[in-house]
């Protein structure tokens, strides 16, 4: 099974996936409600927070600044398939402007979130500076995108070259702002709208295509002014926020690596409870459907402000479609696996609009095209996506699937090869441990290795 350190081998599936799998909290959701709730005034019990790098540096900044939080029931524990018990985490609130000095540097380690929220909300504490950085890769990622406008608010923030972490934040006086975003990025969206909580008048935020809205649904949920009108979402300075205890739905991010195998590996038939399956986030679901998959959305409710769903996925023929800018907002982090999904559909798939996929955790149009060639995909680069010239699949080989680092990447890597003819090796199959420590447990669970 093992290669060298940090390689695995995913050889290819030898029948259809079967059976049920609860995926992971959703990672945008989860950071949101941790920052969020430490700034409500009372002390809010998160259920089923994502355990996973990510969220926990968010936790970890928030620690830094006086935040104390922890973990009441256990982590998610698995007894059988489809089984999980969900974990409390509980965060102690201290108030819109109750932060303290911070005991040191806050180190976000791989989390764009984390840095691109956060500072939102030091520059409305009292008086404090606040120095955020993060690994090699979160240091290669633009920061710009939210010092710039942050800075037009009066905000004191600073960046390496104007662009890049390390960020430094002194918290002080804020204005409002009325921003055109010139692109479609919830972090952006998301720091502005918590900026706008300590300003002296509104805050206007237009988005030029639509992008996840967790955090307007939860700042509503905790009592904030804020309106959304179209791409539009304008909010009013706070007072104070209360947060009530909530449960994060599973992550739509996270179930998408295994909706695109069930598709594309014949005989397959899935079910993915308690997803979350917000609109703005669904985007590849409609992409898969017009390709010619088989999914239902079943027994939809809603959980915490958030429509919660249970997904079925049957495996399909697929043939190629166009992707454009209007939808990448709804679905950025999944674009890759069309990449997957086209390399098994009759005919062309092309990914356009979507230059973002270049300063993701890692360089994702080029690492991709890399990794898809050399497991004998068709595919090339253009200057805002990708086109794969479909209908041979996947072969597979000895040739190594990189992760770069990348958590996406290294999922992607891993369905690859179940879906190929002759095994893939990722190497630095580790990086999972990002958004989805226990990815490869439930990939053999689905695919029968595992009972
Ligand atoms: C996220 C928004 C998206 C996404 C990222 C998480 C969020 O980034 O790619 O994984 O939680 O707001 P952008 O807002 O930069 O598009």
């Amino acid at each position: 099974m093992a290669g060298g350190s940090g390689s695995l081998l995913f050889e290819p599936a030898t029948s259809g996936l079967h059976g049920t799998v609860v995926v992971p909290a959703d990672k945008s959701i989860s950071h949101r409600a941790a920052m969020i709730a430490a700034i409500s005034g009372r002390t809010v019990r998160i259920k089923n927070f994502l355990q996973a790098a990510d969220t926990l540096s968010t936790l970890h900044a928030l620690r830094v600044c006086g935040v104390e939080s922890r973990q009441e029931a256990g982590p998610e524990s698995r007894q059988e398939a489809g089984e999980q018990t969900h974990g409390i985490t509980v965060v102690e609130g201290v108030g819109l402007r109750g932060f303290h000095r911070p005991k040191g540097m806050l180190d976000v380690g791989n989390s764009g979130t984390t840095m691109r929220l956060l500072p939102g909300i030091l520059c409305g504490q009292d008086d404090h500076t606040f120095k955020l950085d993060g690994d090699v890769s979160l240091r290669l990622r633009p920061m710009d995108r939210i010092v710039n406008p942050l800075r037009s608010m009066g905000v004191d923030i600073r960046a390496g070259e104007g662009r890049f972490a390390p960020l430094v934040v002194k918290a002080g006086e804020v204005h409002g702002i009325d921003y055109e975003m010139p692109v479609a990025s919830a972090q952006v969206k998301s720091a502005l709208l918590f900026a706008g909580l300590y300003a002296d008048s509104p805050v206007r935020v237009t988005e030029p295509s639509v992008c996840r809205d967790h955090t307007e649904r939860m700042l509503a949920a905790a009592g904030a002014d804020i309106e959304k009108k179209g791409l539009t979402t304008v909010i009013n300075p706070a007072r104070d926020l209360e947060l009530g205890d909530l449960i994060i739905p599973g992550d739509i991010s996270s179930a998408a690596f295994f909706m695109v195998a069930a598709c594309v590996i014949p005989g397959s038939e899935i079910l993915l409870p308690d997803v979350g399956v917000n609109p703005t986030r669904t985007g590849l679901i409609d992409i898969l459907k017009e390709m010619g998959a088989d999914i239902s959305i079943e027994n939809e409710h809603e959980a915490a402000g958030e429509p919660v769903a249970e997904v079925r996925v049957r495996s399909s023929a697929l043939r190629g479609v166009t992707v454009g800018s209007g939808i990448s907002g709804r679905v950025i982090d999944e674009l890759p696996l069309l990449a997957l999904a086209g390399a098994f559909a009759e005919g062309d798939t092309n990914v356009g609009g979507a230059a973002e996929l270049k300063v993701k955790e890692s360089d994702r149009i080029a690492g991709l095209v890399e990794n898809m060639r050399l497991v004998g995909v068709d595919i090339e680069a253009t200057d805002d996506g990708f086109i794969v010239h479909g209908g041979a699949g996947i072969e597979g080989g000895i040739a190594r699937f990189r992760s770069f680092g990348d958590h996406r990447m290294a999922m992607l890597g891993a369905i690859a090869g179940l879906a190929s003819r002759s095994g893939v090796v990722v190497q630095g199959f580790e990086s999972v441990s990002v958004s989805y420590p226990l990815f490869g447990v439930d990939l053999r669970l689905l695919s029968g290795g595992l009972q």
